[in-house]
């Protein structure tokens, strides 16, 4: 007999209400919010917020806060979004050391309660976060992955759709590379409609679009002013997640681990990847010219010196 599905997120701060929300209102599953025991009210009080609204919605899913992981036993989603968000002025690598800390108790906790849950994380430095729980609570390659890409590239598409008043649906965009401020959008694979982002735009304003999505986080940083995005953020994960729970087969673009597509082995790395209820059940190559070639080694350059600091 068909059952619930069961979605456990890990940090339950603003990022991790959202993915609440949007897990019920997409009817998902049941979702488990988990933070230490210092933030239980809070966490407790945003599942019950949310429980309340599903009587409006008509929705079933039922959220639970708690501070004790096995609630989450057998989840067959987890997103981590653990950590400390970026304060304005710092870059997601500066966090390193702290949410390194994070990561490994979250990682003693998945290998214990949810080995076969597909897990999404979203904690940064993002590529070096990924590949840090992968490799503490020996994960199967396909069974994990990070949110990074399908934020960069909405951003992208938002910017590329205001830039020429039109529908956002229109726009298809791809960004590769590392969750970091030498992302590298493609942007002559960029198409509205079809017709060419490249013949749409010109070049200095397309530069401006690609350096406005690189610096994307730290814009909404800047302007919050005390942590991190979190609609997008959320949505994104969210999305990736509805992608393996319903084996829709989104080819979407993820941190995923590679094993010799674009000369990179044994990393974590933002390309696109179709996930289904295999998890990552794919990663697509794309031949790139020699300049997104080299902007793409620069990007992985940065990844994996991160991935080097944190000494695993
Ligand atoms: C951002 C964070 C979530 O890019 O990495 O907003």
């Amino acid at each position: 007999m068909a059952r619930r599905n069961k979605i456990a997120v890990v940090g339950a701060g603003n990022i991790g209400g959202n993915i609440g929300l949007l897990c019920a209102e997409r009817r998902l599953g049941d979702v488990v919010l988990y933070d230490i025991e210092r933030v239980l009210g809070p966490t407790r009080g945003k599942a019950l917020d949310i429980n309340q609204l599903t009587a409006v919605r008509g929705l079933d899913s039922r959220l639970i806060g708690t501070s004790d992981f096995a609630d989450a036993a057998g989840a067959d989603v987890v997103i981590v979004t653990a950590g400390v968000p970026r304060k304005p002025g710092m870059s997601r690598e500066d966090l390193v050391e702290v949410n390194l800390a994070i990561i490994r108790d979250v990682a003693e906790k998945v290998k214990t309660y949810t080995p076969d849950a597909f897990v999404i994380v979203i904690s940064n430095p993002l590529d070096a976060m990924v590949y840090a729980l992968h490799k503490l609570a020996g994960l199967a390659d396909n069974m994990i992955c990070g949110m990074a890409g399908v934020l960069d590239t909405s951003r992208f598409r938002f910017f590329v759709a205001e830039a020429l008043d039109v529908s956002i649906e229109d726009v298809h965009a791809i960004v590769l590379g590392g969750h970091g401020d030498d992302m590298v959008p493609l942007t002559r694979l960029c198409s509205v409609g079809g017709v060419p982002l490249e013949s749409l735009l010109p070049r200095d304003q397309l530069d401006a679009i690609v350096e406005r999505t690189r610096k994307g986080g730290g814009e909404l940083v800047q302007l919050y002013g005390t942590g991190s995005a979190y609609f997008a953020p959320a949505e994104a994960a969210v999305a990736m997640a509805e992608s393996y729970l319903l084996d829709r087969k989104r080819v979407l673009p993820v941190a995923a681990r590679l094993s010799g597509q674009y000369g990179i082995d044994g990393y974590f790395f933002g390309v696109p990847a179709r996930i289904g209820a295999g998890g990552v059940e794919k990663v697509y190559e794309i031949e790139l010219l020699p300049h997104e070639k080299a902007m793409l080694d620069k990007s992985f350059a940065s990844v994996r010196s991160v991935v080097a600091a944190c000494k695993l």
